[in-house]
């Protein structure tokens, strides 16, 4: 087989990327490890930032995500009983929307499938060669049988547990990370959502965030211990926590229903720089992962592949390669910043074994701090919607 561009994995960013190069008039194959279904049913993040929802927009795949996405103007900071509402819209012009990470995948495999895209399911075996030459290829397994991808460019986008990134010899790559010593237990639970807005609680028995992803179907995250396994947790536990977490003082209260979905994932930070080796550009979680607490992942992702294929376009188009040269430096000052803001709100939120009462007077002074200052405010809700420039 033969394509111009070698795309490993059908999330948000390989399919996305391999739509973005059809605009352009630029072939590419898509292999993916699961079953197109299993990619279309996995619940993950949710919320989009107006940027990534204008990519979308321009490259005609916002349809459904026009009709059936929520869009937001505000988020709720919760803390000590109370609540406090940053008002995104008004301090920064802009919004989010909340569109489950699973129908974006959707809508992306139907339009690449409409037009005659070649995204191949449930391929397995994937290994590079030569990414350090001009003539890379990607071999893999398919229907039992052995096959071989030629290629002038491998986009990694298998993200984080892929195996692109191995492809890279440790002597040309750094990685950066941090550990968390906690997880997010995440269900999804067929009730209407208790608030209108997202509310990010912090409670003195650690985070809770609610969350939506219809007017029937609520989303809610509790900070859980890393080591407990999601069998520590009944239905009855999460409820009581989730309860507990976000109880305010003025009579709120969260409606309970059936749980439909549920999962611990760990957090964690991770960066490897740079993110191309040669003919081979790692994208989205392949590349670095970030503390869901900012909801920056998915929208790094889009922001990669964005200004992979005009890098991409440019380069087919005029043979000037400077903008894929410097496409590794443009996505990591967006994925940096993205780390910052995604560590300080974590920080701001969750309760580590390891805080001290000095500690937990902090965070409660910059909690406070961000419901009282318009400045603060402002800060967390331009970082919160995503930055235009970074
Ligand atoms: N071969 C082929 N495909 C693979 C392999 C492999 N060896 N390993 C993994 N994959 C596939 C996965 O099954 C998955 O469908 O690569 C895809 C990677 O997709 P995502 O994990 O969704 O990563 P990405 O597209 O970068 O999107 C980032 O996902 O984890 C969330 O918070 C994150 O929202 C962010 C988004
Ligand atoms: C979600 O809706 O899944 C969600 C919202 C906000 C976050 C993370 C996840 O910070």
């Amino acid at each position: 087989m033969r394509t111009q561009v070698g795309i490993v994995g059908a999330g948000p960013a390989g399919l996305l990327l391999s739509h973005l190069l059809h605009l352009e008039g630029i072939d590419s194959v898509v292999l993916e490890l699961r079953s197109r279904d299993h990619v279309e049913q996995r619940v993950r993040a949710g919320v989009l930032e107006q940027g990534t929802v204008e990519l979308l927009e321009t490259a005609g795949v916002a349809g459904r995500l026009r009709r059936e996405g929520m869009v937001h103007h505000g988020i709720e900071l919760r803390f000590g009983g109370r609540r406090h509402r940053v008002p995104l819209t008004d301090l920064t012009g802009r919004s989010i929307t909340i569109y489950g990470q699973q129908e974006v995948v959707k809508d992306l495999v139907r339009a690449r499938l409409e037009a005659g895209g070649r995204v191949l399911f449930e391929v397995d075996g994937v290994r590079l060669q030569g990414v350090d030459t001009d003539r890379p290829a990607i071999r893999f397994r398919a229907g039992g049988q052995d096959q071989e991808l030629h290629c002038d460019v491998v986009a990694g986008c298998d993200g984080f547990h892929g195996v692109c990134r191995d492809a890279v010899p440790e002597a040309a790559r750094r990685v950066f990370e941090r550990a968390y010593p906690f997880a997010w237990l995440g269900v999804l639970a067929a009730v209407a959502p208790s608030s209108e807005e997202i509310v990010y609680a912090a409670s003195e028995h650690g985070f809770a965030l609610h969350s939506m992803r219809s007017p029937t179907l609520t989303r809610l995250y509790l900070q859980v211990d890393p080591d407990e396994p999601v069998e520590a947790w009944p239905d009855g536990r999460i409820w009581e926590e989730l309860q507990a977490r976000l109880a305010t003082d003025d009579g709120w209260t969260l409606d309970e229903g059936p749980i439909l979905d549920k999962g611990v994932t760990g957090m964690r930070s991770f960066v490897v720089e740079p993110m191309r080796f040669g003919r081979l550009f790692l994208a989205g979680d392949a590349a670095h992962i970030v503390p869901p607490t900012g909801a920056k992942g998915m929208n790094l992702a889009v922001a990669d592949v964005h200004v992979l294929a005009q890098a991409l376009a440019a380069w087919y188009r005029t043979g000037a390669g400077d903008l894929l040269e410097s496409w590794s430096a443009t996505c990591l000052r967006r994925v940096w910043r993205a780390q910052d803001f995604s560590t300080w709100m974590t920080g701001l939120l969750h309760r580590s074994p390891d805080d001290d009462p000095f500690q937990l007077r902090l965070q409660r002074a910059r909690l406070e701090y961000l419901a009282r200052s318009e400045a603060a405010a402002r800060s967390l809700a331009e970082n919160y919607v995503g930055l235009q420039q970074v």
